[in-house]
């Protein structure tokens, strides 16, 4: 906590994406000194048997995870393994290279401690993240989750084809997947929300994975812009192709009147952080009442043991957090597991 104290006002004078950059370049050269390295270590240790989950047939050692973006190419795996993660979603990924949208397309909105961004699934492709995750040691067994997408380019007519390539891309090398048709940066993505188009999607999805030997659970990812009719569809979908549950939720297109942080609230994209988190949270108490036994990931505005806690108490089964470590620095996972391991004890 002493180091973020330290760090964060120098992180935040910084334009964020390249703030992003260079925070794990810092923490990369941090772990390479033997004795800070050590310090750093144990300072994000929190471990109890009370923590462990079992979901879908997956070991976890905590239930809080890291949301898909935050490394989407899998290139700091080594190093966020440290923070004491039970999971760690790589993507959104999709077939082929693309650079996203013009920069800036990132913007803090301090006051609110959320975020927006217009990213447009930048990432290296999916073959670029399949080498990383070879090489990737995963001294800790963490759970690797595989966010997929389709190119920008890509018609909506043929999404399928470019999530079934990164799907079979990824089989041999994650946990689970997350189908992901929420991003509000492609144009044209959350149309796949939509019950014919879903049923289509997943249902292609499914019949590779079924033909398998081993299946591997997959997950839908939502935004929390829907209201209760559509994500009634979307359940029957779930049902349907028999996919294991949702991630509830992506960022939000919506910019609540409350905001704060003027400045930035008219550039477009998604938002995320403390500004989500009441539509993360309703969708989450939606899907719960409306399914007891799907699986729900809750993510959307965490930076406290009792954001985390309160989406436990909604239905979440495991939880994601991803502006949360923006504003209160990785220490944020131990902290929230120590909350969890209270309320356990
Ligand atoms: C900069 C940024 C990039 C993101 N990129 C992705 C992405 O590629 N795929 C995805 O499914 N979600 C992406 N998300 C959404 C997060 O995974 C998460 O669902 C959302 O931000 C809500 O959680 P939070 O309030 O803890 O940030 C991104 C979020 C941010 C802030």
């Amino acid at each position: 906590m002493f180091f973020w104290r330290i760090l964060k006002p120098i992180v935040f004078l910084m334009d964020p994406e390249r703030a992003h950059y260079f925070s794990m370049r810092l923490f990369s050269i941090a772990l390479s000194i033997p004795l800070i390295s050590w310090i750093l270590k144990r300072s994000f240790i929190c471990e109890h048997h009370s923590l462990e989950r079992v979901v879908d047939g997956m070991h976890f050692r905590n239930p809080v995870g890291l949301a898909a973006g935050f490394d989407k190419d899998g290139r700091w795996l080594p190093l966020l393994q440290e923070l004491g993660f039970g999971f760690i979603e790589v993507g959104t990924v999709t077939p082929r290279p693309q650079s996203g949208n013009p920069k800036p397309r990132l913007f803090r909105l301090i006051k609110d401690r959320s975020v927006i961004n217009r990213m447009g699934f930048n990432n290296e492709g999916v073959d670029a993240l399949v080498s990383r995750l070879k090489a990737f040691q995963n001294e800790k067994k963490l759970i690797i989750g595989g966010n997929i997408g389709k190119n920008k380019d890509t018609p909506n007519e043929r999404a399928a084809e470019d999530y079934l390539y990164c799907f079979r891309a990824l089989f041999d090398h994650v946990d689970y997947f997350t189908i992901n048709v929420s991003s509000p940066n492609t144009a044209g993505l959350r149309a796949l929300q939509e019950k014919e188009p879903l049923i289509r999607l997943l249902q292609t999805i499914q019949d590779d994975n079924h033909a398998r030997p081993r299946s591997k659970p997959v997950y839908l990812k939502l935004a929390p812009d829907l209201d209760p009719e559509a994500l009634s569809d979307v359940l029957e979908a779930v049902r349907a192709t028999r996919i294991q549950g949702l991630v509830l939720t992506n960022t939000t297109i919506r910019r609540p009147a409350e905001l704060k942080e003027t400045r930035w609230v008219g550039e477009s994209g998604g938002l995320s952080g403390k500004a989500v988190q009441p539509f993360s949270d309703e969708m989450l108490g939606w899907a719960r009442q409306a399914d007891p036994n799907i699986t729900l990931m809750g993510a959307g505005g965490i930076s406290s043991p009792k954001d985390a806690l309160r989406k436990i108490e909604l239905g979440a089964d495991l939880v994601q957090v991803y502006s949360g470590m923006i504003f209160e620095g990785p220490w944020i996972i131990r902290s929230i597991k120590e909350g969890l391991v209270q309320r356990e004890s």
